[in-house]
């Protein structure tokens, strides 16, 4: 199905294919896992199907509200359909409470509220992995204008907003998340929307009862238990029903004796 499409290029845990118009991309969403700018790897089976839905679910309330995105629609479990858009060269990561590397550059104990949502930027170039930067290198080096950063600021505060509030209704804690943006160029216009995805393997997702982790450090940390922790995700949405195994929804053809 897939091998007489154009490739327009392979990532760690997606592949770009052209899409059947001009504009248009298909984007492929793996099963692979990495960690650390690709020194730990693994296949992790259903992971692709159940982050395609994850952030079809997601990007579809954006498109909603208001919030433009380059999703159009997915076109089976594991792609789906979106604009074509120049990526901006940044992860854009939104935090809530003190983890990860913040957690380590700070020394703050992981958990601990932030005073206030902060918002990061890391210069998108895994040959460096990924440095965190500031507006002035961002504007200095012309990865973004001044005027896309204060859009992509703002777009990333509503995102934060609508997120937290989503997560909250399904008894999930929204710790941080990583996102990016693209320019999407219409007649000769151009605006900044939100691009790639929004998954458990870009978030860091807590129970709020329990802290347990439902997202990808259950890979980083070698924790175990990363598709049933994904499939809990999907089923609070209400994405996935109590039983279904999401990578098996699709009709079975069934051979006919007749
Ligand atoms: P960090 O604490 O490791 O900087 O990660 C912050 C958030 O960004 C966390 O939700 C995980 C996400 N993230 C990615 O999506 N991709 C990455 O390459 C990294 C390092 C983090």
């Amino acid at each position: 199905m897939t091998s007489r499409r154009t490739r327009i290029y392979e990532g760690k845990a997606k592949i770009l294919y052209e899409g059947p118009e001009p504009g248009t991309v298909i984007v492929h969403f793996k099963d692979d896992a990495t960690a650390f700018n690709a020194q730990k790897k693994a296949v992790i089976e259903g992971k692709g199907v159940l982050n395609q839905r994850i952030s079809e679910y997601i990007f579809t309330r954006l498109n909603d509200l208001g919030i433009p995105t380059h999703f159009l629609r997915s076109l089976n479990v594991r792609e789906q359909l979106v604009r074509e858009v120049e990526i901006i060269p940044l992860e854009v990561v939104v935090r809530n409470v003190a983890a990860g590397s913040l957690a380590t550059r700070l020394g703050l104990e992981e958990g601990t509220a932030l005073p206030r949502s902060i918002i990061e930027f890391c210069y998108k170039n895994d040959a460096l992995g990924d440095p965190m930067v500031s507006e002035e290198h961002i504007t200095a080096f012309g990865w973004a204008a001044p005027q896309e950063i204060d859009d992509i600021m703002h777009m990333s505060i509503r995102i934060n907003d609508f997120l937290t509030g989503l997560f909250l209704g399904i008894g999930i804690k929204l710790i941080d998340f990583k996102i990016e943006f693209g320019r999407l160029y219409e007649n000769d216009m151009m605006r900044i929307v939100l691009a790639d995805e929004i998954s458990p393997d870009s978030c860091r997702l807590w129970d709020t009862k329990t802290n347990d982790k439902m997202d990808k450090d259950r890979f980083r940390r070698d924790m175990g238990g990363l598709v049933e922790a994904y499939q809990e995700v999907a089923k609070r949405l209400g994405i996935i029903s109590e039983n279904e195994k999401p990578e098996r929804a699709r009709p079975k053809l069934v051979k006919s004796d007749t």
